[in-house]
């Protein structure tokens, strides 16, 4: 019998570590999982996460430089039905963003609308804020605004720092961004049928 079950196909954009990247492929290769990671796109060559996808054998990985970026993955997209940027570290153009609405979405370390932009952590910090954690939300052109998907609250403990709060909220990514995805993956599906 032919396997005829829908898989979202699923980009990764990244800049760095790709830790949320890794957690997002394995959770993809679970049994029964409704995404299917199919190609990694970073902006930086030396990013670590190209290697731990090629290790995870994503079938395709793509490095494009910060000038090019966006003109040169628009051809490698034909196929693909969903966006997660996972420590993406470059601004989308607005044309982009709409041509992708409802269908790109991002992970960030604070428990938004606080502490938007980079440095995020640290911020929670300096702030003497008694709680932060993490969100995952849509992409719209407003930097760190669009539509909160999922997130969770982390309590800041006296004795934390910037280093400590980061490891915490970054365990907490890991679980969170899986059911996020798991989320919007049954939303477009869900979608796809009521046409
Ligand atoms: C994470 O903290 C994420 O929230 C932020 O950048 C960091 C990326 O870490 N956007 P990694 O590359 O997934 O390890």
């Amino acid at each position: 019998m032919h396997n005829t079950v829908r898989t979202i196909k699923t980009a990764i954009f990244i800049s760095g570590r790709g830790s949320n990247m890794e957690t997002l492929i394995k959770h993809s290769k679970k049994k029964d999982s409704k995404s299917q990671i199919t190609k990694i796109f970073s902006n930086n060559i030396n990013a670590t996460g190209l290697e731990i996808a090629k290790r995870l054998k994503v079938p395709k990985t793509y490095y494009f430089s910060r000038n090019v970026f966006e003109k040169k993955i628009k051809k490698n997209l034909v196929n693909i039905d969903l966006i997660c940027l996972a420590g993406f570290m470059q601004i989308l153009s607005p044309a982009f963003v709409k041509e992708w609405k409802g269908r790109i979405i991002n992970i960030h370390p604070s428990y938004l609308p606080y502490f938007k932009g980079i440095k995020a952590q640290q911020k929670a910090i300096e702030s003497h804020s008694t709680y932060s954690g993490c969100t995952v939300h849509y992409v719209n052109k407003n930097i760190d605004a669009g539509k909160i998907i999922i997130q969770k609250k982390i309590k800041i403990l006296k004795k934390d720092n910037t280093e400590s709060l980061s490891k915490k909220i970054l365990k907490e990514e890991h679980k969170l961004y899986p059911i996020a995805l798991d989320m919007v993956v049954n939303k477009l599906l869900l979608n796809e049928k009521n046409i």
